[in-house]
């Protein structure tokens, strides 16, 4: 066994079992155990790391990982440690001095753990610090990945709460209505428990300050309630805190909410903030009997008044879940998600697939994660180099007034001046008057067809939601494809493929059509996968 730090010769990771109460998820699984070896690393697993998650010691055996007894061996054995939740005291003090860690970490509420890192000359990624703004970083970002576990979990947890269908049904004992529920924030974990509730076959509405995620809510089968106040919550994809005035909006439509629904889930978070308060006991006293909230932000001061952390209590007749393990309750599959998460991250960190890891603190994405490099504290990062576009979104003024009614699906929030759009058409006017008076007929008859074609396209993306756009380009893609009839022509008897039948261009038009024909087929194919992901 390798227990040197690296001199060239493949690293050790090593995955110790957790021990944070509660805790149930372990930081890598046995298909990604495959994975790692592939890129050239030795995986190391503490006895029992899986047990929670229903991983046992010989999968993780079967899958080429050793098994080490013991967290002490297990440390000292590691270049690099994977973990999910941040280290203990005990923990940093058996860490290899100068060794790498990927973990959450969340450096700004442990500044203690900060320096004991700090103390190891550990090189620490904190996977709660991608930039998640980079698209890059998606297939890394486990904060979404977590997320989502959660708020399917927290539609359970309300099931299993409930003491109804969750879906309408007509039987012959009766008619049964759907349940209606109500989340309150639409972030990732809303979002999740918006698909989910809507699959259960429930009445679902949801709000968020953002107004921008109204269409995101739509596409997953639940309605987005406004609050009747005209105030933009956030830009770049965060929230902000709002003014009174709005708040108090905000707290009439939740009261009228609460008296009409059965389910409450609570999702509402501003980073660094304590959760808003913003369903009140009188909310909850005006519950039906037997109604249920769960309150996902119980660990951070929870969005009810009357929620205690951890635990699930009745208060008012109403069923209070606080939970703040939901997502050690589906341990199973969000370790999945996690291992995966890091894997993508240790492809990004070992490209040369040498099992040796270079933290390449040029490397937008890796230096966002990077907390301490060596011994050195690297936190916080400057901000990522974003593309033009992105940067747009996220440099808009928080306070930019709401978006005009009527522009909802990707129009510009500002009308162009009226003065600028006569001068404009009055350009074209004048150019196509040119190009009549002056073009040959034969130039006519294509600019015709070019312009119809522009004006088509312009109507259909135009009037496709901004949601959908990604599937129209594969399918617009698959379509670009009749080119393939060129190549046709090409081949064919009609063509003068007979006269020269082992010439070049006949060899490069069969190449065409096969490519084209992949290009078609599998166009239509990523179109038709996406637009399920649509459907419920
Ligand atoms: P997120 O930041 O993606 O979403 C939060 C959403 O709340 C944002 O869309 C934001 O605009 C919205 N929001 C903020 N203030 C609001 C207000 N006053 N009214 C309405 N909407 C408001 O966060 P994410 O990842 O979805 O997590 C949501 C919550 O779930 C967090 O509190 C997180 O800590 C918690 N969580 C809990 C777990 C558990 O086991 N209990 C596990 C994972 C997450």
């Amino acid at each position: 066994m390798q227990t040197g730090v690296s001199t060239g010769t493949a690293q050790r990771i090593g995955v110790p079992r957790e021990i944070f109460p509660g805790e149930k998820r372990v930081a890598t699984v046995p298909e990604v155990v495959e994975k790692l070896i592939k890129l050239g690393f030795k995986v190391s697993i503490e006895s029992g790391a899986g047990d929670l998650a229903n991983f046992s010691d010989d999968t993780y055996r079967a899958a080429g990982a050793e098994v080490i007894e013991g967290a002490a061996a297990l440390w000292a054995a590691s270049d690099v440690v994977f973990k999910v939740r941040g280290p203990s005291a005990d923990e940093v003090g058996l860490m290899r001095e100068g060794g790498t860690l990927v973990s959450f970490i969340w450096p700004a509420q442990n500044p203690e753990l900060m320096q004991q890192l700090t103390a190891k000359k550990a090189t620490v990624l904190a996977i709660d610090a991608l930039p998640r703004m980079l698209s890059r970083a998606q297939k890394m970002d486990a904060l979404t990945s977590q997320a989502g576990v959660a708020g399917y979990r927290a539609v359970i947890e309300a099931a299993n709460a409930f003491g109804r269908f969750f879906n309408g049904q007509i039987t012959a004992a009766g008619k049964v209505p759907p349940a209606k529920v109500f989340i309150a924030g639409a972030g990732v974990a809303g979002l999740a428990a918006i698909g989910t509730a809507a699959g259960l076959g429930a009445i679902v509405r949801a709000n968020d300050t953002r107004a921008e995620v109204a269409d995101q809510v739509t596409s997953l089968g639940g309605e987005f309630v406004k609050v009747d106040y005209e105030e933009e919550g956030g830009g770049g994809g965060y929230a902000k805190v709002m003014s009174e005035g709005f708040q108090q909006a905000q707290r009439d439509m939740y009261a009228k909410q609460a008296r009409e629904v059965d389910i409450i889930i609570t999702t509402a978070l501003i980073p660094g903030k304590p959760a808003p308060k913003l369903i009140t006991a009188d909310m909850v006293k005006s519950m039906k009997p037997g109604s249920v909230i769960v309150d996902m932000a119980a660990e951070q001061g929870g969005n009810c008044e009357l929620t205690e952390p951890g635990q699930a209590v009745v208060k008012h007749g109403v069923t209070i879940v606080g939970y703040t393990d939901l997502v050690s309750r589906l341990s199973k599959q969000s370790s999945t998600l996690y291992a995966s998460n890091l894997f993508r991250l240790t492809e990004e960190l070992c490209k040369t697939k040498d099992g040796i890891i270079n933290v390449n603190m040029e490397d937008d994405a890796i230096r966002g994660l990077t907390v301490t490099k060596e011994g050195t504290i690297t936190w916080p990062a400057p901000a990522p180099k974003l593309p033009a576009a992105a940067t747009a979104v996220a440099a808009k003024p928080a306070t930019a007034p709401a978006a005009k009614k009527g522009h909802g699906h990707g129009a510009p929030s500002e009308p162009m001046a009226g003065s600028k759009l006569a001068i404009m058409f009055g350009v074209a006017a004048a150019l196509f008057w040119l190009i009549g008076a002056s073009a040959p007929k034969e130039f006519l008859s294509h600019f015709t067809v070019f312009v119809l074609a522009c004006f088509v396209g312009y109507m259909v993306v135009w009037n496709v939601k901004p949601a959908l756009h990604t599937p129209l380009m594969s399918v617009t893609n698959a379509i670009s494809s009749i080119i393939a009839i060129g190549a046709l022509v090409q081949i064919s008897p009609m063509g003068s493929a007979v006269d020269r039948p082992n010439d070049l261009i006949t060899w490069v038009a069969a190449a065409g059509i096969v490519l084209t024909a992949i290009n078609m087929f599998g166009g239509f194919a990523v179109t038709q996968r996406m637009l399920a992901m649509f459907r419920k």
